[in-house]
């Protein structure tokens, strides 16, 4: 499994999806550039988040927070206090390394440990008392860096969803239950790094805040969690590499009465790919406590008015993007597709599903040297390229450009071949089966549309 990571690391670099930041100059640890293709695949990704929980719910609206927000919401929120890990320091050299990662002997904070409780960076073996880190990163507002102009880079986009509950719930006229939606980067100084894209120190979160009468939201924190896991099975991940985890009460965040996390089976072991929070009527209560502004909610039916409770489902896009690839990874040992080269190499096929596919349709001529082959096949891009991404490939042989479009997970391809020229005719190739089917050059946008569900 652990070779499948570095597989999938290959690739994605590879292949334009993934890119340490910075690389040039020696990247930066849990910082990553997303490529031409993994650019492409995050927005397939957040479309469908978009199109499943703000376009086809009638009550979920969506909102554009800030990153940097007044300093006072994270001390309302409790992330000043409590969004901490807990340090020790190398006496000899001052790395640092979390407290918890010290007893198993498993340093991966700043490197790998040689020993159990052994410092992995110069072999030291006395450590301070454990000190509690914030996770925020820090950063002033203005150009004056003193403490009352701090501010900090949000970890989570769900605090600008509470400060702005009023705003939205009376400019849209909502009732409760209703939810506000948001997907933004948010930032956490992590300390613990590793697993490839999985912990990254800036990432994008897109979650719901909804908002319920307080009594009906442990049925609603059910509800949620189907729909929420329902999700990552319509985008294609296996129901055999997802699983829930109820969080013991003793371990809940400082917010929350029940949180389950829905976990995926990385390739580096179980780990959580997104939650769902009851997260009570914590938030408002602290904003309206810290801000002097009335929260409540004025329900018509009773005449009374309620801090609502909160069902917070949220997820890492990133997460899902590296499942989504571990997912789809799929090899094929001497090849899968007719080609003349007497050898076969073993060949990458990405099934990621096609609503996700960063390139719907390559354009293939088939010899690169007729220029009518090349005249037809570049008309036919043209045509298609308003529709969907489309990718024109002329260089090697068929079968070589076939491997090229399966290792990113292309759905289709179409083949510009002399049949187009006579009988006007393409041939059109299916990533999963392999199957070709002659399809009429007039009709090929309706067929590629009803293939591509667009
Ligand atoms: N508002 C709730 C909240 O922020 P969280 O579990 O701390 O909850 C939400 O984070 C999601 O963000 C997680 O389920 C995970 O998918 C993702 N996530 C958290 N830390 C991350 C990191 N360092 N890198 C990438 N994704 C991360």
């Amino acid at each position: 499994m652990e070779k499948l990571m570095e597989k999938i690391i290959s690739l994605a670099k590879r292949r334009g999806f993934v890119f340490p930041s910075s690389e040039i100059y020696g990247g930066v640890e849990a910082l990553w550039d997303y490529g031409p293709l993994g650019s492409l695949l995050k927005s397939n990704i957040k479309k469908e988040w978009l199109k499943t929980f703000v376009q086809k719910k009638d009550n979920v609206v969506l909102i554009d927070g800030t990153v940097v927000m007044h300093p006072k919401v994270w001390e309302a929120s409790g992330h000043l206090k409590s969004f901490t890990d807990a340090l020790i320091e190398c006496k000899s050299c001052h790395a640092r390394f979390r407290a918890d990662h010290m007893d198993a002997g498993n340093f991966v904070g700043q490197g790998k440990a040689k020993a159990k409780n052994q410092c992995s960076l110069c072999g030291g073996k006395e450590f301070t008392e454990a000190k509690q880190f914030n996770l925020m990163f820090k950063t002033y507002l203005g150009p004056i860096e003193d403490e009352a102009h701090v501010a900090y880079l949000r970890p989570e986009t769900a605090q600008s969803m509470f400060a702005n509950f009023k705003h939205v719930q009376e400019s849209m006229r909502l009732k409760i239950p209703f939810g506000i939606a948001q997907i933004g980067h948010c930032f956490r100084n992590e300390i613990t790094t590793g697993n490839f894209t999985f912990r990254s120190r800036e990432f994008d979160i897109a979650e719901i805040e909804y908002f319920v009468k307080p009594g009906e939201d442990e049925k609603i924190f059910d509800e949620w969690l189907n729909d929420w896991e329902k999700f990552f099975v319509d985008l294609g991940l296996k129901k055999e590499n997802l699983r829930r985890y109820e969080h013991p009460k003793g371990d809940l965040a400082h917010y929350s009465k029940r949180t389950v996390d829905i976990e995926y089976k990385f390739p580096f072991g179980w780990s959580e790919l997104a939650g769902v929070a009851n997260r009570t009527d914590y938030d408002l209560s602290q904003h309206a406590k810290f801000s002097g502004k009335e929260l409540g909610y004025f329900d018509e039916e009773s005449g009374k008015t309620y801090i609502p409770y909160v069902i917070e489902p949220t997820l890492g896009v990133e997460r899902l993007l590296l499942a989504l690839l571990a997912d789809a990874y799929g090899e094929v040992e001497g090849g899968r597709t007719k080609t003349t080269e007497s050898v076969k190499e073993k060949e990458i096929v990405l099934k990621i599903d096609r609503k996700l596919a960063p390139v719907k349709v390559a354009i293939l001529p088939l010899l690169k040297n007729k220029p009518d082959l090349v005249k037809k096949a570049k008309e036919i891009h043209g045509n298609l390229k308003t529709n969907f991404i489309c990718q024109y490939d002329e260089a090697g042989s068929i079968g070589r450009r076939y491997r090229r479009q399966d290792e990113i997970g292309t759905p289709y391809c179409v083949t510009i071949d002399f049949d187009t020229l006579e009988k006007d005719e393409v041939t059109v190739r299916d990533r999963d089966t392999m199957a070709q089917e002659k399809v009429k050059v007039s009709e090929l946008l309706n067929f590629l549309k009803l293939k591509l569900e667009v």
